[in-house]
């Protein structure tokens, strides 16, 4: 080291050849502290480029997708890195994947492969490559579609001269999730009118939005705590309006008191000392399943990684400033001791979400119609609230409860419309709203400007099919 420095003291210039040494040592610490850093934000200097749309949330939680177990060599290899892929987004694509990997075992298919590697999530979506980067993290030119189904114009007359590029358009076809768009589907919703006669979303039931530890150990809804039963410690001064936004809502209704949720530490586990804070995993010990699907959706992908909780000052899209630094975790909707779900559907997302779609809303025949259901002038279920959309009523077991992952039917947004519009819309009309840019940017505020084919075409396919059947001897 002596040495170096004689020698860098004898050439001529020394003051600059020593600042340059000095810069390039802090350099080179900072990208040291980087790589050791757990999730540090320092991180993102060894990213090689912009993170895309879906991911850059978590980016900073670089083993999230490297697997830093392995070798040096292979844990940035396809391989790794697609098990990780699978293990985020495989139950989403479990059952609704038209290309699934196991279709091209299949050795006529299999030939495909030469073409193009389906079986690789990256063959189709790598990372860090902004200026390939599609909509939907997709980063391969859109026309691909057409080398493995060249045949279709062929065997498909009402195919003929249409665009390479253009079958993944909004409304024709998907690669993954046609759930909404394969023909027999299509065929039975011909016909419909572009309004149903009856409009309306299905009715939430209270016990259904019940799952968890503490749910299977006692028999819920326990008897009504009325505001002197509340069980908070006496020593502690409590605001009378926090006392009577509990006592008047639906957990003093069911028996829950202070103590379930303030009597827990940071993990949600049961302690002797009174939190102010109440975390996530306390609320999941009663309503496991939205806190399950919460952390996987966009809002709640950070917290799933072990990230800091998300703020609109992290975010990519338009946000009000004065939200900037408020945290999405439960009571980021359900604010205050009423967790009023009709503030939370459609108030609480306009406190933090600013860009043309959502202020657009307001004003829509949709947010018209929110307004009308809020003051009682028509049913329940007949508004159309950010979260009708957004976080849908699901049905199953006979229950229905809300999903809390306001990503899983955003994109592709037909997906939308299968779980939502047609409980008010033909899927024909649906299909054309959603296809139009435009009217997603305004909130839905005008009728769609073209009508999507993609039902027409499926029933003159069936038609045409029957009729041949029908001529052969
Ligand atoms: C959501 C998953 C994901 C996260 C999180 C992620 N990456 Fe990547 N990264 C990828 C994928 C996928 C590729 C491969 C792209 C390709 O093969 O074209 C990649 C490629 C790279 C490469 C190029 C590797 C090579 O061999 O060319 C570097 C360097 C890199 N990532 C660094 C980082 C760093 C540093 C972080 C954290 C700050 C990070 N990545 C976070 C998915 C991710
Ligand atoms: C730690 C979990 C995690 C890992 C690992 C992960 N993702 Fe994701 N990904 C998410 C979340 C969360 C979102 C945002 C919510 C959503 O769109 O479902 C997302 C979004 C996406 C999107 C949609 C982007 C958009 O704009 O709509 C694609 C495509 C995607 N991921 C593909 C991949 C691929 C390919 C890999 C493997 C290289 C991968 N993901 C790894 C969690 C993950
Ligand atoms: C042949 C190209 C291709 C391959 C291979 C591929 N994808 Fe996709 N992916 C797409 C396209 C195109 C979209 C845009 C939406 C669509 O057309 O389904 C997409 C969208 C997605 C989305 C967001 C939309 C949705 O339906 O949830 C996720 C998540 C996703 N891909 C994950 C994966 C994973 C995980 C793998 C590997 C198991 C994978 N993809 C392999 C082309 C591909
Ligand atoms: C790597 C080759 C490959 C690519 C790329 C590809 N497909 Fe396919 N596709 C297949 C194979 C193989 C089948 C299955 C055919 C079968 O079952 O006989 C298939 C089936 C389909 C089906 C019929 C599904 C069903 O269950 O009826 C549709 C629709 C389709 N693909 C559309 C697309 C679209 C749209 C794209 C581009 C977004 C695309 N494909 C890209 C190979 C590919
Ligand atoms: C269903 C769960 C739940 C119940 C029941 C509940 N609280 Fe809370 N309480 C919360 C949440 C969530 C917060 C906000 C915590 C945070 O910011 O981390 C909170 C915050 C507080 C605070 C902090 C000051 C404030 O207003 O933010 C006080 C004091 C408090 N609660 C008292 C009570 C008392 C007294 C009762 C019983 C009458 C009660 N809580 C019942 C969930 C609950
Ligand atoms: C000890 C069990 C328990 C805990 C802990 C708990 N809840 Fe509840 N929650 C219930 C019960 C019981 C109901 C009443 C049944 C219903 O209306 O769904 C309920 C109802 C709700 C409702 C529906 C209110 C309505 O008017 O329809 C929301 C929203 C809610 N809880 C959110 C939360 C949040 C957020 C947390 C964590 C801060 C939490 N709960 C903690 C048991 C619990
Ligand atoms: C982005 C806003 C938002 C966040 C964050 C949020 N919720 Fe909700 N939640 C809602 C809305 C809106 C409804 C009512 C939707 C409806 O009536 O269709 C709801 C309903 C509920 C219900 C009623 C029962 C049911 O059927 O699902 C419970 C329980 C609940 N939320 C718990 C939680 C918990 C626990 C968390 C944290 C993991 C959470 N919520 C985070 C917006 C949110
Ligand atoms: C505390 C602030 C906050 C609240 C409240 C909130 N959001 Fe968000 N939301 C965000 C942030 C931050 C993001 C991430 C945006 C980004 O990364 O650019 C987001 C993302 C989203 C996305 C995904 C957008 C995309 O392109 O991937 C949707 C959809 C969404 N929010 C809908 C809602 C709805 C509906 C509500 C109310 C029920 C709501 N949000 C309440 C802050 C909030
Ligand atoms: C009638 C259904 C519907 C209603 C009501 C609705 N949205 Fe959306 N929202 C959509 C669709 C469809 C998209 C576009 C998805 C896509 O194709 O990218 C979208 C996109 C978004 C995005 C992503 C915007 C972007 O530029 O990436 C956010 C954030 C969002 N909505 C928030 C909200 C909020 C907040 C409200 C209420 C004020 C709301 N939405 C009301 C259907 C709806
Ligand atoms: C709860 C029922 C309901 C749901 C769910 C619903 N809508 Fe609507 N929508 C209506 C009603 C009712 C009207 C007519 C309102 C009026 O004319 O005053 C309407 C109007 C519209 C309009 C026309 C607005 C105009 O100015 O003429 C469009 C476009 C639209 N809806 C698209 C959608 C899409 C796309 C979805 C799904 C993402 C959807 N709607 C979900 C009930 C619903």
């Amino acid at each position: 080291m002596q040495a170096l420095i004689n020698t860098i003291r004898s050439l001529p210039h020394a003051r600059m050849w020593f600042a340059c040494l000095g810069i390039n040592l802090l350099i080179g610490v900072f990208y040291s502290v980087a790589l050791i850093a757990p999730a540090s934000s320092v991180k993102s200097a060894w990213l090689p480029g912009k993170t895309t749309h879906g991911h850059y949330q978590i980016e900073l939680d670089c083993n999230a997708c490297h697997d830093p177990s392995k070798s040096e060599d292979s844990m940035n290899a396809s391989d790794v890195m697609q098990d990780a892929c699978i293990r985020c987004h495989g139950d989403q694509l479990k059952d609704v994947d038209t290309h699934p990997a196991k279709k091209f075992n299949d050795p006529t298919n299999a030939e495909l492969l030469a073409t193009l590697d389906a079986q690789n999530c990256l063959s189709c979506h790598a990372e860090h490559v902004p200026h390939q980067t599609l909509s939907m993290g997709l980063t391969m030119p859109a026309d691909y579609c057409w080398h493995c189904h060249k045949e279709i114009s062929d065997s498909r007359p009402s195919h003929r001269g249409m665009a390479f590029d253009s079958c993944a358009t909004a409304g024709c076809h998907n690669y993954h999730d046609n759930s909404a768009l394969y023909e027999k589907f299509l065929d039975d919703h011909f016909g419909q009118p572009d309004h149903l006669s009856l409009a309306t979303v299905p009715q939430r039931d209270t016990t259904s939005g019940l799952s968890g530890s503490e749910i299977s150990n006692t028999l819920w809804p326990m008897p009504a705590s009325k505001i002197n039963d509340a069980d908070h410690p006496k020593s502690m001064q409590v605001d009378t309006t926090l006392l009577r936004d509990w006592a008047e809502t639906s957990h003093a209704a069911a028996g829950v008191q202070c103590s379930h949720c303030h009597l827990s530490d940071s993990n949600g586990q049961e302690s002797v000392t009174w939190s102010n804070h109440v975390p996530m995993e306390t609320c999941g010990q009663c309503h496991e399943r939205q806190v399950d699907t919460f952390i996987e959706g966009k809002h709640g992908m950070r917290l799933a990684v072990g990230l800091s909780p998300m703020t609109p000052a992290q975010a990519r899209l338009p946000m009000n400033h004065d939200a900037a630094h408020r945290e999405l975790n439960c009571n980021a909707c359900h604010n205050d001791h009423r967790f009023d779900t009709q503030f939370a559907a459609t108030d609480a997302c306009l406190q933090c979400h600013a860009d043309d779609h959502s202020l657009a809303h307001v004003n829509s025949p949709h947010g018209e119609l929110w307004r009308d259901e809020v003051l009682q002038k028509h049913v329940s279920g007949t508004g159309v609230s950010c979260a009708t959309c957004h976080m849908p009523r699901l049905t199953d077991n006979g229950g229905v409860w809300v999903n809390h992952d306001q990503s899983a039917n955003l994109r592709p947004n037909e997906k939308m419309a299968r779980e939502v519009c047609l409980n008010c819309h033909g899927l024909e009309y649906a299909l054309s709203a959603l296809a139009d840019e435009d009217l997603v940017r305004n909130g839905f505020d005008a009728e769609p400007s073209k009508r999507i084919e993609s039902v027409q075409m499926a029933r003159k396919w069936f038609l045409d099919r029957a009729t041949k059947r029908r001529k052969k001897p």
